[in-house]
């Protein structure tokens, strides 16, 4: 049986991902696998920390392709299996975006919660057992962020599975479709809705998994200057990949949800942004 360790972490190739990547070459004892959708920009990356001295694997995934996810499993066997997985890649539109709200809900939806879904789904079997799954999610993944109480709870509903959860997320698509997303409730953020059906299924995940001893968390990492903010935020994405490093490398507990200052936040509490970040919502 081999004891080789390996690190998997989506959206390696820049921003958060890439912090990640470095960081756990610094910290993580064991093979790191950078992974990006496009090729040449996943090789130049991990050029770039083979430059100075380390050592991550690159391996093109994209989670939004069936093909590419059955040839990144097809990488593991029965002795070889991940003992943690970031899901890190995802998408956001700006608020100036110019695409139709339509096509901001299915893209954001696709990339950033049924990919993601996908994707763990198909390599769920080659997670080691008692291995980690750290989401990256963010603060717009708090419950507190969708407006209806009756959505609320049934995306909160601890009895509700994972077909449910799916058919609420394309609930909220055809809701968009049809222009009634604010009156039926969803609020006005695509990016909302994916990060909070992202952490729904991080605790539905963690429930899941309890007999194989697999932790599933998800964190919130922070405002941070990266392309996806357009160079906007608070903290570099290596200061954001300590706190995600922190709770990867140190995962004890499931089922959290952890922001950026190490907090643990009660999904379903009140908004932390408030209380934690000090702002007023
Ligand atoms: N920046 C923030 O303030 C902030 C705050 C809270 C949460 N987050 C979350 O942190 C994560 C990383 O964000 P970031 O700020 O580092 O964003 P970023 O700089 O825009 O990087 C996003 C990464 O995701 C990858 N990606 C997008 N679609 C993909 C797909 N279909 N398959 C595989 N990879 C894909 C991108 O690849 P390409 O280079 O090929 O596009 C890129 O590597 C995201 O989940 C984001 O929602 C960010």
């Amino acid at each position: 049986m081999s004891e080789e360790k390996i690190a998997v972490v989506t959206g390696g190739n820049r921003g958060i991902g890439f912090a990640i990547v470095k960081g756990l070459c610094e910290n993580f004892n064991g093979s790191i696998f950078l992974t990006s959708r496009d090729k040449s920009k996943g090789e130049k990356a991990c050029q770039e920390l083979q430059n100075i001295g380390y050592t991550p694997q690159f391996y093109q995934l994209d989670v939004t392709e069936n093909e590419s996810i059955l040839n990144f499993c097809s990488l593991f066997k029965s002795n070889k299996k991940i003992d943690l997985l970031v899901n890190n890649a995802g998408i956001l539109f700006l608020k100036d975006a110019i695409e139709s709200k339509i096509f901001q809900a299915e893209q954001t939806l696709l990339v950033n919660f049924f990919a993601l879904v996908n994707f763990t789904e198909a390599i769920l079997p080659f997670i080691k057992d008692h291995g980690t799954i750290l989401n990256i999610s963010s603060s717009s993944g708090h419950l507190s962020r969708i407006p209806s109480e009756k959505l609320r709870k049934e995306i909160s509903d601890p009895n509700l599975s994972l077909d449910g959860l799916k058919s609420l997320m394309q609930n909220y698509i055809e809701s968009v479709k049809l222009n009634k997303h604010i009156a039926d409730g969803w609020g006005d953020s695509p990016y909302v809705v994916s990060k909070v059906g992202l952490n729904a299924y991080t605790f539905m995940l963690n429930r899941r998994l309890k007999h194989r001893g697999i932790l599933v968390n998800c964190i919130h990492p922070g405002y941070v200057m990266t392309d996806m903010t357009r160079g906007a935020g608070t903290v570099s994405p290596e200061e954001a990949a300590k706190c995600v490093l922190k709770l990867a490398l140190n995962t004890k507990v499931g089922g959290l949800y952890v922001w950026s200052n190490g907090d643990i936040v009660p999904w379903d509490g009140p908004d932390p942004r408030g209380y934690i970040d000090g702002k007023i919502v």
